[in-house]
């Protein structure tokens, strides 16, 4: 029988064991080391907060190119505006002109969250901007930004686990759960 847990409220089962996500950050860290190794451009990794921090430590600790990290978390607060939640970038003290930047992503989803970041990440004028998102549901994606390195394509359900959260919890979890309907 699949493995079931129980976080909150809710009922999660396996769904994605930890040697397949490291499967995973493998294919991406070769492919970011062959594509950036003959770059001579400053390289800076920016992971976005909260989810990304377990994607990006096991990352980067395969990335073997000089380059630097950083941490990125969008603030959501109530805007005055009719379209309600407006969400800005914290957390960038780092010159990012004419450096290439890599955003670490943990999922995208519908894409809201990366619009914004790439919109706001190109007013300080990078050289470039790819992505490098763990997992990716693309029934749920509504935009047209290209992603440069996907981990694992999923279903459009609801997980946790390896970063991802339920209301907080389930961060902790090395492998990935979905959601028990
Ligand atoms: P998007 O803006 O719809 O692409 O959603 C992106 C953000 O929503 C991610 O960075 C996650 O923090 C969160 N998210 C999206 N899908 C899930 C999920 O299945 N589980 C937990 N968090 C999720
Ligand atoms: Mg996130």
């Amino acid at each position: 029988m699949t493995k079931r847990i129980k976080i909150l409220d809710k009922e999660f089962e396996l769904s994605i064991p930890s040697s397949t996500i490291q499967e995973a950050v493998n294919k991406i860290a070769n492919q970011l080391n062959n594509d950036l190794k003959n770059i001579k451009k400053e390289i800076v990794f920016i992971g976005i907060l909260n989810g990304s921090f377990m994607f990006a430590s096991d990352l980067f600790k395969q990335i073997e190119l000089p380059c630097k990290i950083t941490f990125l978390k969008l603030a959501s607060y109530q805007g005055t505006s009719s379209t309600g939640v407006v969400k800005s970038l914290i957390g960038i003290n780092e010159n990012l002109r004419d450096k290439i930047v890599i955003v670490i992503e943990d999922i995208v989803d519908t894409g809201e969250t990366l619009d914004t970041i790439i919109c706001q990440l190109k007013g300080f004028e990078p050289a470039d901007i790819r992505i490098a998102t763990f997992l990716f549901k693309p029934q749920a994606y509504k935009k047209q930004i290209p992603l440069n390195y996907v981990g694992i394509e999923v279903p459009n359900n609801f997980i946790i686990g390896y970063g991802l959260d339920y209301d907080g919890y389930g961060r902790n979890l090395p492998e990935i759960y979905t959601l028990v309907k």
